[in-house]
């Protein structure tokens, strides 16, 4: 299948206002590294080549990030930095094009902007606030199912039902394993009375190019964005299949600040160079809230002893 990847990274950012003031959020650092590059690893891990990002005003760091440094490598030449032979290797791997997004009217239109780039490609869409840990690549999972059963695929997670209005939902046609679903209906981000399931779409998606189409003159949808979602209904109208898989491994949301404390806890416990230190830092603060705990209720009895 050929395929490329669309990154849309245009976005303000505003849940981590003032930082994403100048930093773009997609650089924020996941313990190492920005956690763009965590995607972007995951699509190499893939056997994707052609990135293409859409970016906006006061995004140039990421392409940046993406480029070669060579003041850096001059001054690091004598040290091994193994960090930045990582991001080189990547550098050289791939290639990378950035469209600019001129006004943030939405994902689907974010998608719609990149539609240059593209002839007859699949269109493998990585949202960058979702980032996974999988023992086979979230994407590769979607690609290998996309190229078997000639469809397009998006990954989906069950959420409790009160999380139903922040996702875009399906309704399923017919569920053809424990975690394959061939889709009947999508709708985006549908009040909880409203939602056909709680099978909600995460930031993974391998859909057709004539997805670029099914964006076209789009209405505006939830929340007055053109929404990728409505894209993917109208590929359903046109009578793409569409089936939605769940991702075998572990999803992180790195696109709330506490999200991203989460996401920056779970990847230092993981990591061989923090783990240690991590473990003994968290077991330390444990038994010092344990002995707080403690400490309140004995006092929780103490006042209601002087209370009788
Ligand atoms: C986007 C999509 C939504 C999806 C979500 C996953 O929404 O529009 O369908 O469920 O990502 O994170 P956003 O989070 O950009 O509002």
């Amino acid at each position: 299948m050929k395929i490329k990847a669309i990154i849309p990274a245009a976005g303000f950012g505003t849940r981590f206002l003032p930082t994403t003031k100048s930093v773009p959020k997609e650089l924020l650092p996941i313990v190492d590294k920005p956690a763009i590059q965590y995607v972007v690893e995951e699509g190499i891990n893939s056997g994707i080549k052609d990135f293409v990002m859409v970016t906006s005003k006061n995004k140039k760091a990421i392409e940046d990030h993406f480029d070669n440094f060579s003041e850096l490598e001059t001054i690091l030449k004598n040290h091994k930095n193994e960090s930045l032979l990582e991001i080189s290797q990547i550098i050289e791997k791939s290639n990378f094009l950035f469209i600019r997004q001129r006004e943030q009217l939405g994902l689907g239109h974010a998608i719609w902007t990149a539609r240059s780039a593209f002839n007859d490609e699949h269109v493998a869409v990585f949202l960058p606030d979702d980032i996974f840990t999988c023992e086979i690549p979230a994407m590769a999972q979607l690609i290998k199912i996309a190229t078997q059963e000639k469809c397009n695929v998006i990954a989906v997670q069950e959420v409790p039902k009160e999380d139903v209005s922040r996702y875009g939902i399906i309704d399923v046609r017919r569920q053809l394993s424990p975690n394959l679903f061939h889709v009947k209906d999508l709708i985006e981000k549908p009040a909880i009375n409203k939602a056909p399931s709680n099978l909600a779409i995460i930031g993974r998606y391998v859909l057709s190019p004539n997805i670029f189409s099914s964006l076209d003159n789009l209405q505006f949808g939830a929340g007055g964005e053109v929404q990728l979602t409505d894209g993917i209904q109208n590929l359903l109208l046109s009578g793409e299949k569409v089936f939605a898989y769940k991702v075998q491994g572990q999803r992180f949301d790195a696109g709330t600040i506490f999200g991203w404390l989460k996401t920056n806890i779970e990847f230092a416990l993981k990591h061989p160079k923090y783990s240690k230190d991590t473990i003994e830092y968290l077991s330390m603060l444990d038994k010092e809230f344990l002995i707080m705990q403690s400490k309140a209720d004995a006092l929780k009895k103490r006042v209601t002893k002087l209370s009788f």
